[in-house]
């Protein structure tokens, strides 16, 4: 159980975090929408904000995101990847600069929480690629926004640090895990709560909330599953070095409902771990 005097210091945490810009939200109210209207006004939303644009741009030109070739325009961007991976990719601009910062009770340096964000995203993506065909820039914008509850949690982890450290080595559990029975509530869920306040879509408030539970996704298990997988193979790599990693795993529920089979597991985990450590290469 949570404690009333931290559960009341998280809310108001979370309500001083800024608001979704109203350039972002308009794009997330047609979030699953793909008719050639909404196509029109992602691209006139996203062309009239310069600063949306530039980070847009940056994004898409990223090493995650797979292009072969560089991008410099909106319009360009819509033809190559598309009005969802648009939307995507202006949330992950927001979420960017959200995450910017260092999380000391995780022991993640400024940029650290996004560069692993990045790669959860890209890695769900290649999943779904194969996996869940049509959910691609679901996936990948899942994997952005999947850990934004450790902005807040962060904060309260700090003078639990010693305890938390002990009671993942002597009980093996990870982090989240451990969270929970210090804290009585895990990143996941105050993650929850942010997306409500930013009024995210429901199918990304299910992964961010069950990232590490994926039995208990709601909406889409599928997709819960694929962010779930890149994640873990994210924090084995080490990607964030920060603490979090710790005795993390592969639930084999995840991979059982995209069915893989054995071989092409061994597969799909060796092409995340090269995406991963050498995105250049791809
Ligand atoms: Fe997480
Ligand atoms: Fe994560």
């Amino acid at each position: 159980m949570i404690n009333p005097k931290l559960a009341e210091s998280i809310l108001s945490n979370i309500a001083e975090l800024p608001p979704m810009p109203a350039s972002i939200a308009a794009l997330l109210e047609m979030f699953l929408e793909e008719d050639s209207l909404s196509a029109v006004k992602v691209e006139k939303i996203i062309s009239t904000d310069q600063s949306l644009t530039m980070n847009v741009l940056k994004l898409c030109n990223s090493a995650f995101f797979g292009l072969r070739q560089e991008v410099s325009s909106i319009k360009q961007a819509a033809s190559l990847i598309g009005f969802k991976a648009l939307k995507a990719l202006a949330l992950g601009s927001f979420v960017q600069h959200i995450t910017d910062r260092e999380l000391d009770g995780y022991l993640i340096e400024r940029g650290g929480l996004w560069g692993h964000s990045l790669s959860v995203a890209g890695g769900s993506r290649l999943i779904a690629e194969r996996y869940l065909k049509g959910f691609e820039d679901t996936a990948f914008t899942a994997g952005i926004v999947h850990d934004i509850g450790k902005i807040i949690m962060s904060n309260y982890l700090q003078k639990e640090f010693a305890e938390i450290v002990s009671l993942i080595k002597k009980n093996n559990i990870p982090f989240h895990e451990a969270e929970k029975r210090r804290c009585g509530i895990t990143h996941a869920e105050i993650g929850q709560m942010i997306a409500e306040r930013w009024k995210l879509p429901n199918i990304l408030i299910d992964v961010i909330r069950n990232h590490h539970s994926p039995q208990n996704a709601i909406i889409n298990k599928q997709l819960v599953s694929i962010v779930h997988i890149s994640d873990s193979v994210s924090e084995i790599l080490g990607i964030t070095e920060g603490i979090d990693s710790a005795n993390m795993n592969i639930d084999e529920g995840a991979v059982s409902s995209l069915n893989i089979d054995k071989a092409e597991y061994e597969d799909l985990i060796k092409r995340l771990t090269n995406l991963m450590l050498f995105p250049e290469q791809r």
